[in-house]
């Protein structure tokens, strides 16, 4: 079987952005590869960040991923400083990363502006450090919404660049993205995103959704209950999609055309159905907070198989670039 790698930030929250548009396909492949999911905690403290708050984030992520459907017992799910590999080889990389292609990064340049105060060598490095994530178990496949395209493209760069310099080590990964790999957040302007307030998160109640939703902007050329839409620019419509299935959203597509459904009752039906998704996860949450050592023994047990297969690698890597002392070999 090929190996799937993928990552995600302990940020505290989970959003049906992320869940539509990546999560939601991890769980879907998941047995189809050897999966990796990894918590990224290195990459989260390229940004300031209070260190109470990361402890409850790092748990609360994979209490969340594995209500999402993460596998407990086939998917090796684990916190990523944990397996020292990943770091030993962000170092190797770095000397083969040319300090041009880093600043040229979007997310570098985007993060190092919201972050003027703490540009540090780590959000630089950034890059570097996920092409190691996904290389030290010779990740083929990664899982990522759109947004992460040009860092599993970067990562690829790495490798064959490695590969020419030191010998075939790394296979090519490639990014694999959804038929959903960016959801608009509830502004309706931009992808939802924590850093935006502009989200729906998978643990929140009916309620909460509705407060949100109800006041969610909708195609602005829907003034009055009477006039005709356009479904194709309508922020509602876009999260339908995601929850409504076709014949249902055909119906409710010919409504908005036609002035026949209003706002506040599409708004309803989504609500409907978006909560038909969410419920069983919220369910499975309630049941997996009460197992809180199932989940600490999952990721310790899987930490200690990373660190194997990682170790391996790094052998592999090191005797390559001569790195292993001629009393070893
Ligand atoms: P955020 O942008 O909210 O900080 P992360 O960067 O932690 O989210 O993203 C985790 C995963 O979810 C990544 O694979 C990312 O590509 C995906 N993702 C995040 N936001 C969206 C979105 N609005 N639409 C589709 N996928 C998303
Ligand atoms: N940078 C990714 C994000 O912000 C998270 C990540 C870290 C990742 N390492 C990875 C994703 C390796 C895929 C593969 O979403």
């Amino acid at each position: 079987m090929k190996v799937l790698f993928t990552g995600i930030q302990p940020t505290g929250l989970l959003h049906i952005g992320n869940y539509f548009g990546a999560i939601r396909n991890w769980v879907d492949i998941q047995h189809d590869y050897t999966s990796y999911i990894c918590i990224v905690d290195y990459h989260a403290i390229t940004i300031l960040y209070e260190s109470e708050e990361m402890k409850k984030n790092i748990f609360e992520m994979a209490l969340g991923l594995y209500a999402c459907g993460i596998d407990i017992e086939r998917t090796t799910l684990f916190i990523q400083s944990e397996v020292p590999g990943h770091a030993e080889l962000t170092w190797i990389f770095n000397t083969v990363t040319p300090l041009g292609d880093l600043e040229r990064m979007t997310q570098f340049k985007d993060k190092a502006k919201q972050n003027r105060a703490n540009v540090n060598v780590g959000l630089l490095d950034y890059p570097v450090l996920q092409a190691a994530d996904i290389l030290v178990y010779k990740g083929e496949v990664v899982p990522v919404g759109e947004d992460q395209v040009q860092h599993i493209e970067f990562a690829r760069d790495v490798a064959r660049r490695f590969n020419v310099r030191y010998g075939n080590t790394f296979p090519e990964c490639e990014a694999l993205l959804t038929s959903t790999p960016r959801i608009l957040g509830l502004d309706g302007d931009s992808k939802m995103s924590k850093s935006k307030g502009n989200y729906i998160t998978l643990f929140e109640s009916k309620e909460e959704i509705w407060r949100k939703v109800s006041i969610a902007k909708t195609d602005p050329a829907r003034m009055r209950r009477s006039d005709a839409g356009t479904p194709e620019k309508c922020n509602i419509y876009s999260m339908h999609i995601l929850v409504t299935p076709d014949k249902r959203l055909e119906e409710i597509a010919t409504g908005c055309r036609t002035a026949g459904i209003g706002c506040i009752d599409c708004k309803r039906i989504f609500l409907d159905n978006l909560m038909k998704a969410l419920d069983p996860i919220q369910e499975r949450y309630k049941e997996l907070s009460n197992q809180r050592e199932r989940v600490r023994e999952a990721l310790d047990n899987n930490a200690a198989h990373c660190r194997k297969v990682a170790g391996e690698t790094i052998i592999e890597v090191k005797r390559n670039m001569g790195l292993t002392p001629v009393w070893k070999i």
